[in-house]
């Protein structure tokens, strides 16, 4: 019988071996930080994580490096020219996403945001072609953004100017809009439902990047044995999942008498018409994931980037000032504003995209998977291999903006004051896998921000001494909790 001290042994040489076969994988891909057995560079990554971590790191290593999660390369492409060059120039190449094991765990490949293939194209077409039949971007959608916005008016209006906290009304009208695009109808999840999705959705965005979720995509099926956060996640997700087919069973029934009124009544009917094509993926599973994708895409970014807004009004009264004299210019009398206005507000459109990119709300950005063998600045990236492309390195890349870690709306003005959409602005990606929900952002953010802005004049409460500015660093960036005035105009 094997003594402990020969098992220990073998262990030992089995790291050994394992650790070896690490470093020799790795001597193909791009350079990066230093790896440990097992664990690969992630280590180093955790110690060091802050929002600027892959742009140090871009400046020791280059703009395309790697970094070892165990025995899994992930690269990194860095900056404008590298990020362009993996999503515009070689668009197909990197057109996939990697399924980790805690994506396959919780959204099973299915719907749009994780899955791939087949699935992939079927599913995404079909939700570019309905959110265009819904009129997204168009008149329609912009009567619910419209009626969000204004009942958000209010809501800062019942505070009357005491300080209030932005988040949590800002989130649920948010979460309505996407909600009244899926479904239809605004009033199917109550006001306290709402804020509990929203608590979990943030328990979700919490569980991103913590030892808990990197040491489930390394040992899964060691993790599922054990109690871990992880399960707690997964069923949370089980439940939602739960109601969501409690919704769809409503509509059918609904649907037997009426026209298609929304992003469910439509997919359904077009799983009854392809239920004879053999290779349709049109069915339940795949539009309960295309609904949660939609919610958990479009909720948590519009709201984060408006509570950004918000904050840097706040820090910036002369900018706040200037965008709202523009609007008196332009608007005069008329007491609605429209989509279509920001054609005629270059200051403030330019304000809008100046505070997307200097607070861009993901950390890096949202990973690809390479779908050949592509050479890139003579390195190899093997198919299958985990691809980021940092979208914050392109919004701060000091070679494309004057003043990149400044808040200067400039950057979107030419010397005439006109606004100048500028191609280095990825906030939404790029190529096949661009942000599906991009129409849908920008009107939310312009209607919410020009209606506010046009109600109140926002001021931090007397006494707090100084905004942190700085993101809590999580899956994505938010701003610290804070207090803010509304005054009546
Ligand atoms: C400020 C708001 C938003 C930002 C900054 C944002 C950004 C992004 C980014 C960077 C991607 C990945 C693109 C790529 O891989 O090139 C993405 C994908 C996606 N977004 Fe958004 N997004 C926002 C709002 C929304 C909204 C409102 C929706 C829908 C209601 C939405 C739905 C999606 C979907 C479905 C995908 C996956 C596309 C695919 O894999 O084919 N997003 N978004």
């Amino acid at each position: 019988m094997m003594g402990i001290w020969e098992l220990a042994s073998l262990l030992l040489g089995l790291l050994a071996l394992q650790y070896l076969k690490q470093l020799w994988s790795s001597r193909n891909y791009p350079p990066g930080p230093f790896q440990l057995p097992l664990v690969g560079g992630v280590w180093w990554v955790r110690k060091k994580f802050s929002q600027d971590i892959f742009i140090k790191l871009a400046k020791q290593y280059g703009n395309i490096f790697t970094i070892w999660l165990g025995s899994y390369p992930i690269v990194i492409l860095s900056g404008y020219q590298a990020v362009k060059e993996g999503l515009i120039v070689r668009s197909e190449d990197f057109a996939a996403r990697p399924v980790t094991p805690t994506l396959k765990a919780l959204f099973k490949k299915r719907g749009i945001i994780t899955s791939n293939g087949h699935i992939w194209k079927q599913q995404r077409r079909f939700g570019q072609v309905t959110l265009g039949k819904l009129g997204v971007g168009k008149k329609c959608t912009e009567h619910i953004v419209e009626e969000a916005a204004h009942q958000l008016v209010e809501i800062f209006t019942l505070a009357k100017g005491h300080p209030i906290d932005p988040i949590l009304p800002i989130s649920t009208k948010i979460f309505k809009v996407v909600c009244a695009v899926v479904f239809g109808h605004q009033s199917y999840f109550q006001e306290e439902e709402i804020e509990k999705i929203l608590e979990e959705s943030e328990t979700g965005i919490k569980f991103a990047g913590t030892i808990s979720h990197i040491l489930y995509e390394l040992f899964p099926r060691l993790m599922d044995r054990l109690p871990t956060p992880f399960r707690k996640m997964r069923a949370m997700v089980d439940k939602r999942i739960l109601h969501l087919r409690e919704e769809i069973a409503r509509h059918k029934e609904y649907q037997m008498q009426n026209e298609p009124q929304d992003f469910t009544d439509f997919y359904l009917l077009q799983m009854e018409k392809s239920k004879n094509d053999p290779d349709s993926t049109y069915n339940e599973d795949n539009l309960v994931q295309c609904i949660l994708d939609f919610l958990v895409a479009g909720t948590e970014t519009s709201s984060t980037t408006l509570q950004w807004a918000l904050l840097l009004m706040g820090v910036h009264p002369e900018i706040q000032d200037k965008v709202y004299k523009e609007m008196e210019n332009v608007l005069g009398t008329s007491q609605s504003i429209c989509y279509q206005d920001r054609k005629k507000m270059p200051y403030t459109n330019a304000v809008i995209h100046e505070i997307m990119r200097l607070k861009y709300v993901f950390p890096i950005g949202v990973a690809r998977r390479s779908v050949k063998d592509v050479t890139m600045h003579g390195y190899t990236i093997p198919k299958g291999t985990f691809v980021v492309p940092d979208l914050t390195s392109v919004l701060l890349d000091p070679k494309q903006w004057e003043t990149p870690r400044d808040f200067n709306p400039q950057h979107f003005l030419d010397k005439d004051g006109q606004f100048v959409a500028r191609e280095e602005f990825l906030a939404f990606g790029a190529g096949p896998r661009v942000c599906l929900g991009e129409q849908l952002a920008r009107m939310e953010i312009f209607l919410f921000f020009t209606h506010l802005l046009r109600s109140f004049r926002f001021y931090f409460p007397e006494g707090t001494d100084q905004i942190n500015q700085d993101p809590l660093v999580g899956f994505l960036l938010h701003p610290e909790a804070y207090k803010i005035c509304a005054v009546p105009r």
